[in-house]
């Protein structure tokens, strides 16, 4: 899959030229498109979409104290494992992740020190013995301005702006309980290991959404409702406890079961339901508790939804419980009341879910999931890649048959009537057989060709990729019939 969105431009290492840089991407034409409709679609359901949520943007850098107020710059770590031989560093998990079953996360440096010792752990590179565990913190650092010691950091999260602007927000916007607020940007960390592509790398792009709500109320029953029977397979902490496998059950059987609160299940629940919106196959999702030695510093509670990428069931996104950790760490530290009135009278320090998505991940899972090699009738192969239109970086291409007889004039007439509202390609080189495999490749769900009948009844072939299926539309009413298909 990486060597063929490299090959087709989607996604490649940055500034190739110089041999890239480990963990950092760029992204070319077609996977621009695709990132944006992602972000745009996430933005549409859960912001303007929604009456209860407001959106903000947050700086990259901040204040430092954020970072120790947040426990950041104390706690944000992965175990590193240097080899005494090559010099070569290495993340202890990663490491044992091969040979020992079982969570990695969140374990003491000791205990992974054990189970190097215990599993014979060599240098991946070289064989050489692996030097004794230690913290590598994740910030990225800076300086800032001409004063040398001016530190600060590079953002690891999004979230942490939400909750330092927490306040001016919310009097600005008269929010009132429960209410959430949501911002997407960029996110960097020096991960030990940057790897799987785009699946871990040093910066990426994220889109939270914190969802504030009174602790003593649960999630209205008409929201828990409208997911209440999204089913998809279930790895309780018990079931991971008892070593068993995922089992199948609906949204509502974690609020029943007392497995989650009313108000986290609500969103897995919304969170399966954007990522099903993206195309990514219910078989290969399912959703995971954290155990309790993984948790996160601020976490009560996390979930996490798991996709089967072609390297094996990883964390696509976490939905966790922040309480009031982050308001009150920062009431604490900046001595500025952060609680909020509640509508019953009186105040209080809400709680909240966070839903936290990682852009690059998911546009690697949409694309992975969406991604086939078929085989044609006539014994030939195609490469499709099935993407929902909503986000296919091209909805539709536009081809004269042959570039003579009038047929480029009406193709651009076109062109320029629909890339008003759709993402529209034209394309007048090559066989039309070839021009059809090239936007089946990359996900394009509608070809339109003009050919010899169009300069006689102003009539189109619209060919759609998934079924191959050739229907015949008058120039007037296409750009309408493309509309209703692609959900306006
Ligand atoms: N605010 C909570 C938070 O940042 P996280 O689990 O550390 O939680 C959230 O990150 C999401 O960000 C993950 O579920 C994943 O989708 C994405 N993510 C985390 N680290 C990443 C990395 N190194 N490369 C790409 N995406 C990453």
């Amino acid at each position: 899959m990486q060597k063929f969105l490299m090959e087709k431009g989607f996604i490649f290492p940055t500034a190739e030229i110089y041999g890239g840089m480990a963990g950092f991407f760029d992204y070319g034409p077609l996977g621009t498109e695709i990132k944006r409709a992602v972000k745009e679609l996430w933005w549409k359901t859960w912001v303007s979409g929604r009456q209860d949520i407001i959106g903000m943007d947050g700086s990259i850098i901040t204040n430092p104290k954020v970072w120790e107020s947040s426990g950041h710059l104390d706690i944000f770590h992965d175990p590193l494992v240097e080899c005494s031989n090559c010099r070569g560093r290495f993340r202890a998990d990663s490491l044992l992740e091969k040979k020992v079953k079982g969570q990695l996360d969140g374990l003491s440096l000791e205990d992974y020190a054990k189970l190097i010792e215990e599993y014979k752990v060599k240098c991946p590179v070289c064989g050489g013995k692996l030097g004794a565990p230690k913290w590598f913190g994740l910030m990225f650092r800076t300086e800032v301005g001409s004063v040398n010691g001016n530190t600060a950091y590079l953002r690891p999260e999004t979230a942490q702006l939400i909750f330092v602007n927490f306040n001016r927000i919310v009097k600005t916007s008269r929010a009132t309980l429960p209410f959430g607020i949501a911002t997407m940007g960029r996110v960097f960390r020096n991960e030990i290991s940057p790897r799987n592509f785009v699946f871990r790398c040093r910066e990426f792009e994220q889109m939270e959404l914190e969802y504030f709500f009174n602790p003593k109320q649960d999630c209205p029953s008409g929201l828990l409702e409208s997911v209440a029977d999204l089913k998809v397979p279930v790895l309780t902490r018990e079931i991971q406890e008892a070593g068993s496998k995922a089992v199948k059950m609906p949204i509502n059987a974690l609020v029943k079961k007392k497995h989650t609160s009313s108000w986290h299940a609500y969103w897995l629940g919304k969170s399966l339901e954007f990522v099903m919106s993206l195309g990514l196959a219910p078989a290969k999702l399912r959703l995971r508790q954290h155990l309790e030695q993984e948790l996160s510093h601020y976490s009560k509670d996390t979930w996490d939804i798991e996709y089967r990428y072609s390297f094996g069931w990883k964390e696509l996104a976490g939905i966790a419980d922040r309480t009031d950790y982050d308001l009150q760490q920062h009431a604490k530290a900046s001595g500025v009341d952060l609680s909020v009135a509640t509508p019953e009278g009186g105040k209080l320090y809400p709680h909240v879910i966070e839903p936290s998505f990682g852009v690059d991940r998911l546009v690697f899972a949409v694309v992975e999931g969406a991604y086939q090699v078929e085989k044609l009738p006539d014994g030939k192969q195609r490469q499709v890649m099935k993407l929902p239109e909503a986000v296919a970086p091209v909805q539709v291409a536009v081809f004269p048959l042959v570039s003579k007889d009038g047929m480029p004039e009406v193709g651009r007439e076109i062109y320029n009537i629909l890339r008003k509202k759709l993402r529209t390609f034209y394309d007048d080189k090559g066989s039309v057989g070839r021009r059809y495999r090239r936007q089946d490749s990359v996900g394009t769900p509608f070809c339109i060709t003009v050919d010899g009948q169009t300069l006689k009844d102003r009539t189109v072939t619209v060919r759609e990729r998934d079924s191959m299926k050739q229907t015949r539309v008058k120039i007037a009413e296409v750009a309408g019939w493309l509309e209703r298909r692609t959900g306006g």
